[in-house]
């Protein structure tokens, strides 16, 4: 680590609270799982989908945690109002290169709060034909929970916290920090007086 590189870090862990989990207890549960996806798709014609950006930490490890032959693209969804998150509104602003119809596809989240996007996102994807749909989040807020979504392959449930760290971003912030915490009550009010929104 350069002195820079050092600096930035220490500013950043110092806006959090406490670590909920470190890198090294992230990397064991995502082995774990990449055994696990491993013995459930061989054989089959693996298509592991995410979306677009919190997602690209936990993907890039899992994919090289899954031992089989398989593929990988990506969706963008645009970020509404919180009012237009909680009637379940998400527009697509990037959709797959990839057609999905006659694949096993394995669509990938970083976090499942309300199951509002993923909801959204299933149903589009349903309509596609895919042999198979299942999901593997590495978070999941149960308590949290509006619409039931079926989901596979959890990493961890948390209670109903709100995390930064290892892709999980506050207003685009803290998703480069190696471990997931929480962030301090003057981080969040410092972010606040910066921030346009
Ligand atoms: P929902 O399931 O539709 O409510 O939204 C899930 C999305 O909200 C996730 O993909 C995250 O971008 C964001 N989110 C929910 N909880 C957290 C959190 O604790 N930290 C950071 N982002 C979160
Ligand atoms: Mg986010």
């Amino acid at each position: 680590m350069s002195p820079d590189e050092r600096s930035q870090y220490q500013e950043m862990g110092g806006d959090i609270r406490e670590i909920l989990f470190s890198a090294q207890q992230i990397q064991d549960r995502i082995q774990a799982l990449g055994d696990q996806i491993t013995q459930d798709y061989r054989g089959k014609d693996l298509l592991v989908i995410g979306v677009l950006k919190g997602v690209t930490f936990f993907i890039a490890d899992l994919l090289r945690a899954i031992h089989l032959p398989l593929e990988v693209d990506f969706l963008a969804v645009a970020s509404y109002s919180a009012e237009a998150r909680n009637q379940g509104l998400v527009r697509l602003v990037k959709d797959l290169e990839t057609p999905i119809n006659g694949r096993d596809v394995l669509f990938v989240e970083d976090m499942v709060d309300t199951g509002l996007t993923l909801n959204y996102l299933l149903r589009s994807l349903r309509m596609r034909q895919p042999a198979s749909l299942q999901v593997c989040t590495l978070f999941n807020k149960p308590a949290r929970r509006l619409i039931d979504t079926p989901i596979k392959y959890v990493g961890f449930d948390l209670p109903d916290l709100f995390v930064v760290g290892y892709g999980l971003d506050f207003r685009e912030r803290y998703r480069n920090l190696p471990f997931v915490g929480i962030l301090k009550a003057q981080a969040l009010q410092k972010a606040g007086k910066n921030s346009a929104g």
